[in-house]
């Protein structure tokens, strides 16, 4: 099937190879020059496991190319794919001003039969606004332009694997044309067995709002707990391990920490709930998820101020910058969040990030950065795991503790074992968990 895809972010991108790899032909637009301009030569514009070799390998095998021209993409295309940023504006809305226009765009070119499909998490109702910015357009191609919603479920740093080994398939469709187009282009995945769920478009729209905002919520409710044992004395992972084992909770973002951050659950968990309130519907629940999310940042800030006492003239160094592991992402990441807050106070604050420095360091000029886990531990008041990636779990800890200022370790993602801080003669502040002081 001839594809295009609008926007060549995290999900454009992935959108694109991922779908060259099953076999279409797919061309990939963004009115960024200068990342078609990388895409051209072969280069991601951010870091994803596995994506440029994927990339590299469409390219070559002819199926995948990128323009800045939605004039070249558009005709001929079967299916268009809009995978543009929706941010939020200042009271919390999506902003969907890119979508509005990348239908247009989609629309002004299309030459026939054509199904634009909205990948980008946008709130339930969003289609019909599509249809009519696109009869505005075109209406003498009113009855050959359908509309389809087939949100993304791709996490970061696990994307290619999330797209070519999807929990499930969603699509929303307005016409049995559409709902035939998707079943195609998927059938490759839907011979692997993979769920195919097909819906009307405003409960695919609305259904990939639900997760995200239930998953933020799992994790907001953990965090939550956290509090509750730090100042009970019992064990968050324990509570977490014995909730996760009942098969109706499950196991998964269970994890007590930092909290949670990027481009996502921040902004959708806004956006939701100005849908509700728009919907006549009060839904005080995410406000309050939202609410707890920042909690996370204060109470590890906490435990740095009883560890340092004045941070003023104190080293902190921070162990992880991206909003999670994998990922040179550090929108909304809980790291930076905590940096301008210890930096604020006056702390002098040191970062190390496998792959995230370079954007750390644009978003925050005063960020020391060093250039690995030992240097910046190097001279340290206090250390703190803000992203866990998973090389850090093999650090050792012997050469840290003897190279820092005070051996002192805040672990805002449970990375360490408490017993054996303890054992190597640390004090251990971890998440939800007692402490080692
Ligand atoms: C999230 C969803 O997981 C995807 O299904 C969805 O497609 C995507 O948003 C999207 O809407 O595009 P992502 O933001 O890449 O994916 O990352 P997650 O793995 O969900 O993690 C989000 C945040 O939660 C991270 O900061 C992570 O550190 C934090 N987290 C996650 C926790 O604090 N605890 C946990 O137990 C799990």
């Amino acid at each position: 099937m001839k594809v295009v895809v609008i926007g060549t972010g995290h999900v454009g991108l992935v959108t694109c190879a991922t779908l060259a790899s099953l076999g279409h032909e797919v061309v990939g637009v963004d009115s960024d020059e200068s990342k078609i301009s990388s895409l051209q030569n072969g280069l991601a514009p951010f870091f994803e496991p596995g994506l440029e070799d994927l990339v590299n390998e469409q390219m070559k095998a002819g199926r995948l190319s990128f323009t800045k021209e939605a004039a070249q993409a558009v005709p001929g295309a079967e299916v268009a794919f809009i995978c543009v940023g929706t941010p939020a504006r200042a009271d919390g809305e999506a902003n969907l001003i890119a979508v509005e226009q990348a239908a247009r765009d989609i629309a002004r070119h299309a030459t026939g039969s054509l199904v634009i499909v909205e990948k980008s998490t946008v709130p339930a109702g969003t289609a019909n606004r599509v249809r009519r910015a696109i009869l505005h357009e075109r209406s003498d191609l009113a009855s050959s332009i359908h509309v389809a919603s087939n949100p993304e479920f791709l996490r970061e740093g696990k994307a290619v694997d999330d797209s070519l080994r999807p929990d499930r398939i969603l699509v929303g469709a307005e016409s049995d044309f559409a709902r035939e187009k998707m079943r195609q282009l998927y059938e490759p995945l839907v011979d692997q067995d993979f769920p195919f769920i097909e819906t009307d478009i405003q409960t695919a729209e609305l259904a990939k709002h639900a997760c995200n905002a239930f998953l933020a919520l799992k994790i907001s409710y953990v965090n939550a707990l956290a509090r509750m044992c730090e100042r009970s004395g019992a064990d968050v992972k324990a509570v977490a391990t014995v909730m996760g084992s009942d098969a109706r909770i499950g196991p998964q973002f269970l994890q007590a920490g930092l909290g949670y951050g990027g481009y996502c659950f921040p902004k959708d968990i806004l956006a939701f709930e100005r849908l509700a309130t728009r919907l006549g519907y009060s839904f005080p629940l995410l406000q309050e998820v939202a609410r707890i999310n920042g909690e996370a940042v204060d109470a590890t800030l906490d435990k740095i101020r009883d560890a340092l006492w004045n941070l003023e003239d104190k080293t902190v160094a921070l162990l992880g910058l991206a909003f999670k592991p994998d990922t040179d992402d550090v929108r909304l990441s809980p790291a930076l969040a905590l940096a301008r807050r210890l930096l604020d106070e006056g702390a002098h604050v040191v970062g190390f990030d496998p792959e995230a420095q370079a954007n750390a360091k644009s978003e925050i000029p005063e960020l020391e950065v060093a250039p690995d886990a030992y240097e910046c531990a190097q001279g340290a008041h206090c250390l703190v795991v803000c992203t866990d990636w998973d090389e850090f779990r093999d650090l050792d800890l012997n050469r840290i503790r003897e190279s820092m200022n005070y051996p002192v370790v805040v672990d805002g993602r449970n990375l360490f074992d408490p017993e054996s801080m303890r054992a190597n003669g640390f004090t251990y502040y971890p998440t939800g968990r007692p402490a080692a002081v």
